[in-house]
């Protein structure tokens, strides 16, 4: 028999609570989005809202929280790295959530174009020239070229239903 889904009321409580969770299905990797802002201070969030875009020219898209204070600075930034977590790299997903502050302390750091600060034990890491933003509701959406990136053989970081997962063997 066929299943219908009615239209649902955008707003409310349970809506928002039932969209994450629903969303929360995607499972996705986790990333750290880092730079360094124009004072030479190292930045950096957790964000699985990552994707790929296109090859040719090579794009990546992810979202920022418009109401995040790092926000102004991952816009005006010339440079951004994105740092694709590996399994054992929870704690670093944790720390990149928390809110601004020291989250760089006793970490040791590779570096990209302009400095921008590159996390070591990672999957994967891309660096994106900053080019183009839209605006996407309650976040900014960002469409960046990578000029540069590399990767390591190993397990990534999953996240699937809020929590943190490992890919089955
Ligand atoms: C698993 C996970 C994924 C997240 N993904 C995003 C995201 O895609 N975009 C975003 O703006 N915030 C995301 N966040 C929330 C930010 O990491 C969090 O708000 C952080 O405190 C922002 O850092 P700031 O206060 O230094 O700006 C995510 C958090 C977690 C734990």
């Amino acid at each position: 028999m066929t299943q219908q889904i009615a239209p649902q009321p955008d707003s409310g409580e349970d809506f928002s609570r039932r969209f994450r969770n629903a969303l929360g299905m995607f499972a996705t990797g986790i990333t750290v989005v880092t730079t360094r802002t124009s004072a030479g201070e190292p930045i950096g969030l957790t964000v699985n809202s990552f994707n790929s875009v296109s090859l040719e020219p090579p794009l990546i898209v992810w979202s920022l929280a418009n109401s995040l204070p790092s926000r102004e600075l991952f816009e005006g930034c010339e440079y951004y790295a994105i740092n694709v977590l590996a399994e054992g790299q929870a704690e670093l997903s944790q720390r990149f959530a928390g809110r601004m502050g020291e989250k760089f302390a006793g970490l040791e750091i590779d570096e990209g174009p302009g400095g921008v600060p590159l996390l070591k034990g990672c999957c994967a890491r891309f660096i994106c020239r900053n080019t183009v933003r839209h605006a996407g509701g309650d976040h900014v959406v960002f469409i960046s070229e990578v000029i540069g990136f590399d990767r390591d053989e190993r397990a990534p970081l999953v996240y699937f239903g809020g929590s943190y997962r490992r890919l089955a063997p």
